[in-house]
């Protein structure tokens, strides 16, 4: 995700926003930037690439000032790019302004400002903001009054700050659905989007609220609440050391990317779906009906988890779309034959964007002239750019070597595209949509509901810890979530998982099964619930020991297995989202246990660039 920093007192600012801005590195970033109120004019540096770019920018263009914001930039909305690196302008350059999130309705809004003659400089989201704010901005209104009216016009999520250059002695901020702290000085006071870019100068701080927005001056600080009420936030003290406050307050990174899914899921479907009527908007996706009339098949290509989220798709795409898909490793499919051309779309899913293996099944598949569409979470990667459509996640940079957030933003990705397409393609009718759509929206509640599960999920680990070996079954739209499983089993906990579908046990793993193989199936609302409960006696038997995932109203599941993790229920096609939870909990805990690197295991890199 971006970062932000704002400081107001007596110090340099450009020092104190840069500084702030370093301990917010490991959040990953494509670009910087810093402004100042210098000599009663704004001065501003951006620079592309790591923060030593800005630097060397700053030292040969010094900017100095005593109020200043700045921002790291992870691209949703526009390339990496000096264009569109924060802080954004409005058109006067007087007022600008850093923001995290994402505006929903900025193409409507920047379209109206246009038409106002506003002009724009950037192909982001956050520069309509900044032109808002100027459109509002007047002798009666101050800054503070005109972010509140800007605020009004705009929906979706956001962090943000803003500077004006007729006044420095305030900067006013404001969040939504994206955190924002204000860190308290003598004489000074700081605002960042994290904790850790505070702690070097003050361990006072207060964490402002969801629609809250605040005049900070650098010997006040007025808070008001989301209908512009004065308000008194509490401040409270950091107990956190550096380390600590950058992956949140949790032990590991992959324990604060699972635990950030109830906002990923949100983030990738923001925006996406229409408020007014039940429709997807895909506006990176300029698919056509006539052109999905023509698609014969799909084909989806990825590598490791990304694959595992294509092999759930297949069952969403044939379900809805009526189109045949297939679901390829990329390291397979780039040295196949294999059988693709205009009349086949494939598909690219790629949490970095820059899998060797992946590029080169693209590259491959646009030379045979099929159509291409990516889903990436790395704005700018390779294959985003190469592609001919691309479906950005937004989860922010997945640091935790194995992915967690990252899968479940691919599959709201994919719901999202799969639906999409049906629509355009008259496969799915207006209630379905409509039933889709309001139960994709009830998911965040779901997965905070399924994250509260963590304590009993660890005391089944324990249990497991010195397990040499796991069976994961599963059965239709789930069987990829058992592959998933297990895969992030194996990769951070060094023990051997298989996944299999529960039916084809008995034609050869089932050798495998006695009671040092322990089992873990999910067995979750399903058209075929009765034929896993089968498959679940089956393995019992045999004396496994079994792990069920299932809802609270399977009571038959507490006869069958030994230990139950009782997920909330959802629609069949939307459970992988719930499903996966506890078995990224369940591989987490036991890493940790068996005191393995949990964010970085052996052999394995997070990009993999090299065939
Ligand atoms: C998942 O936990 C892995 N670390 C790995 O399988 C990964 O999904 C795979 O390398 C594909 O990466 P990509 O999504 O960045 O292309």
């Amino acid at each position: 995700m971006c970062g932000i920093v704002g400081y107001i007192g007596g110090k340099n600012a450009v020092d104190v926003v840069y500084n702030g801005l370093e301990k917010l590195e490991y959040r990953g970033y494509d670009s910087a930037g810093i402004a100042v109120i210098g000599e009663g004019k704004i001065e501003r540096r951006r620079s592309v690439g790591k923060l030593v770019n800005l630097k060397e920018n700053l030292n040969t263009n010094k900017i100095f000032g005593n109020l200043g914001i700045g921002h790291t930039r992870w691209a949703t909305h526009g390339k990496p790019s000096e264009e569109n690196a924060h802080p954004h302008t409005d058109c006067s350059g007087k007022i600008v302004v850093v923001h995290n999130g994402i505006i929903e309705n900025y193409i409507p809004l920047k379209n109206q400002l246009q038409k106002e003659g506003h002009i724009f400089a950037s192909e982001t989201d956050t520069e309509v903001i900044a032109h808002l704010i100027e459109k509002y901005y007047n002798e009666k209104s101050s800054l503070l009054d005109a972010v509140q009216s800007a605020l009004k016009e705009i929906r979706g999520a956001y962090a943000l700050c803003a500077i004006c250059a007729d006044d420095k002695t305030q900067v006013v901020v404001a969040r939504k659905d994206a955190p924002l702290v204000i860190g308290l000085g003598k004489e000074e006071n700081f605002i960042a989007s994290d904790v850790s870019a505070l702690l070097a100068y003050t361990k006072d701080v207060i964490f402002l609220e969801n629609g809250d927005t605040a005049q900070v001056r650098k010997d006040s600080i007025k808070i008001f609440d989301g209908q512009c009420n004065s308000v008194e936030r509490k401040s409270q003290k950091v107990l956190w050391n550096a380390l600590q406050a950058e992956k949140g307050g949790y032990k590991h990174f992959m324990l604060k990317e699972i635990y950030e899914q109830t906002q990923t899921i949100q983030d990738t479907f923001r925006g996406r779906i229409s408020d007014e009527e039940n429709k997807i908007i895909l506006q990176s996706v300029g698919l056509t009906k006539e052109d999905l009339l023509k698609i014969s098949r799909i084909c989806i290509v990825a590598c490791g988890t990304s694959y595992h989220a294509g092999l759930t798709a297949k069952f969403l795409f044939e379900n809805f779309t009526k189109i045949p898909t297939e679901v390829n490793i990329a390291s397979e499919f780039r040295y196949a034959e294999p059988v693709v051309d205009d009349k086949v779309l494939t598909v690219f899913i790629s949490q970095s964007g820059e899998t060797a293996d992946t590029l080169a099944a693209l590259r491959l598949a646009k030379e045979k002239k099929s159509k291409t569409v990516a889903i990436c979470n790395v704005v700018g990667s390779s294959i985003s750019r190469e592609a001919d459509y691309v479906l950005y996640t937004h989860c922010g940079p997945e640091i935790g070597v194995a992915s967690t957030k990252a899968f479940t933003g691919q599959l709201t990705a994919l719901y999202l595209l799969v639906m999409f397409m049906a629509d355009k393609k008259g496969t799915v009718s207006k209630k379905q949509l409509a039933e889709f759509i309001a139960a994709l929206r009830d998911i965040p509640t779901k997965i905070a509901e399924t994250l509260n599960l963590a304590d009993g999920i660890k005391g089944i680990a324990k249990l497991f810890q010195n397990t040499k070996q796991f069976i994961y079954l599963a059965r239709n739209i789930n069987y990829p979530i058992a592959l998933e499983g297990a895969l992030k089993l194996k990769e951070i906990s060094y023990i051997y998982a298989e996944g299999y579908p529960a039916g084809e046990m008995k034609h050869g793993p089932i050798a495998l099964i006695d009671e040092t193989m322990p089992v873990m199936v999910i067995a979750t609302d399903s058209k075929i619930y009765e034929k896993i409960l089968s498959n679940i006696e089956e393995a019992k038997a045999r004396g496994a020991k079994i792990i069920a995932i299932a809802n609270k109203d399977n009571t038959e599941i507490v006869k069958n297995s030994d230990y139950q993790i009782f997920v909330p229920s959802t629609q069949e096609y939307l459970s992988p989202l719930i499903n996966v939870i506890p078995l990224q909990f369940f591989a987490y805990y036991i890493s940790v246990m068996k005191g393995c690197d949990v964010d970085q295991p052996r052999n394995l890199a997070k990009s993999v660039t090299v065939e």
